[in-house]
């Protein structure tokens, strides 16, 4: 069989790239160009070179040239020809110990904390590896082969009537593949909806919840948007004071990071205000999937689509290390989002959401959420039981759903019990953090405690963790 630089490649354990160039014409390039790799240690000794003619088609050169250079550094001494064997790096070249060449050191990992109960991750020790394999391999068996090339930015269709489909079912959202933008996640949505500026598809002021993701706040900010920060009450969002911004950011379904849901006269309400305004509800459905004691609460969206942008993504359902996510759109900013988002994918792997529309198809995504939201309640209760029994001046809130929950403390205790927590080797995060800069509301003392972060291994040593630092 004719053997291919490719398969040479692959047995030297490199791809070798050579470039021809500088004086001389093109048999001396390949003469420096080889001298050069076996003496910087890129050709090993003993390896064997690819045959004449897929080198030459390879580099475009005549099978000649390849021959020449060849017998050039046999003569040489670099290379030796045997027959039978090929031509191989001659084994008493002792290859230049280049910088580049030495394998690569890994940086020194920063020792984590000992009980990281830091929200923002599910349990990466649960990721469902097995079912996920299955479906990539499956996706890509059957892919052909123009998934390989450039991705339309709509995303793959296969994802996007997977999503329609079990949007619909799980989070009750009203929508159809084609108003559906696939991207890497909410950040990226923000990008994607902010990022222009002045010309951007959205623009501010933009309310938030005066409580809420700070790296969110940042990204607006980064764009150009000013933030107006809404206060927040046992029923969420005040939505009644919202007036002359553009647009509202809002975590309907658990509000992020204090936990409870949007009431529903208040879901009414903002619908109505976006509609008198002729603006839109962003709304961050980031953990939808979880709720454990009362009856899911549907998203937004499913009210007036036309009124909502809905966000979702695998960040807290599978891996936030995947990069998968969806807007699902009002018609009159498909397009726009989509020129945003420019002539070709360059966010989400093709074949990475071909896997994604598998495990979704297959109910290999219903059943991992499934078996994710059991074990996230068993935390949930341990954490509860915990702080009834240890922390007893301690009230958690926020737990009906979602990954982490808050633990309010006495007025003015939150820095010291963050600080005594950091002692004892417990990460986690004070609700102070979270707080809008302008935020017109009473200041919370409080901790986020995200209870899906360690293993399940390590979760009961967390908790005593836990417990022995709360006032
Ligand atoms: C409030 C909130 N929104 C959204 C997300 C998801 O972000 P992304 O989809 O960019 O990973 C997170 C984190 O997982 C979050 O905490």
């Amino acid at each position: 069989m004719e053997e291919s630089w490719v398969n040479s490649a692959e047995r030297i354990g490199a791809d070798l790239h050579l470039e021809l160039s500088g004086p001389g014409g093109r048999r001396a390039a390949l003469i420096r160009a080889l001298r050069e790799a076996v003496r910087g240690g890129r050709l090993a000794p003993g390896t064997r070179l690819p045959p004449y003619r897929s080198l030459a088609a390879d580099l475009g050169v005549a099978r000649n040239t390849v021959a020449d250079a060849y017998a050039e550094l046999v003569a040489e001494g670099w290379l030796t020809a045997r027959q039978g064997s090929g031509t191989r790096v001659a084994d008493r070249v002792e290859p230049l110990r280049h910088a580049a060449r030495r394998p690569v050191e890994a940086p020194p990992r920063a020792r984590g904390p000992r009980h990281d109960l830091r929200q923002g991750s599910p349990d990466t020790s649960s990721f469902p590896r097995a079912a996920w394999l299955a479906s990539y391999r499956r996706a890509l068996q059957q892919a052909p082969s123009e998934v390989f090339g450039p991705g339309d930015p709509a995303g793959r269709r296969e994802l996007r009537e997977a999503l329609t489909e079990y949007l619909a079912r799980a989070r009750g959202v009203r929508t159809e593949p084609d108003r559906i933008v696939i991207c890497s996640g909410f950040a990226h949505a923000l990008g994607l909806l902010f990022g222009g500026g002045a010309s951007g598809v959205l623009r501010g002021p933009l309310a938030v919840e005066a409580y809420g993701l700070g790296f969110h706040r940042e990204l607006l900010t980064a764009a150009g948007v000013r933030t107006v920060p809404l206060p927040l009450d046992e029923d969420g969002a005040r939505v009644g004071l919202l007036g002359r911004e553009r647009g509202v950011l809002l975590t309907p379904a658990h509000q992020f990071p204090t936990g409870g849901p949007l009431h529903a006269s208040r879901r009414a309400a903002v619908i109505a205000w976006a509609r008198a305004r002729g603006t839109v509800v962003l709304e961050d459905d980031y953990d939808g999937e979880f709720r454990y004691d009362r009856r899911p609460v549907g998203a937004l969206q499913g009210l007036d689509p036309e009124r909502v942008i809905h966000v979702g993504s695998v960040s807290k359902s599978l891996s936030p290390a995947l990069r998968l996510g969806w807007m699902v759109l009002p018609q009159r900013y498909v397009g726009d989002v989509l020129a945003a988002k420019g002539d070709r994918e360059a966010w989400a792997s093709v074949p990475d959401q071909l896997g994604l529309a598998d495990f979704i198809v297959s109910g290999a995504y219903d059943r991992h959420v499934r078996r994710m939201r059991q074990r996230y309640r068993g935390r949930r209760d341990r954490l509860v039981a915990a702080l009834a029994e240890h922390a007893p001046r301690v009230t958690v809130t926020g737990v009906a759903a979602g990954l982490h929950a808050v633990l309010r403390l006495p007025p003015g205790t939150e820095r010291a019990t963050v600080e005594a927590a950091v002692r004892q080797g417990v990460a986690l995060d004070g609700l102070a953090g979270f707080r809008h800069p302008e935020a017109d509301m009473e200041a919370r003392d409080g901790l986020v405690v995200g209870y899906a972060t360690p293993s399940e291994h390590a979760y009961g040593a967390a908790l005593d963790a836990l417990c022995g630092v709360l006032p």
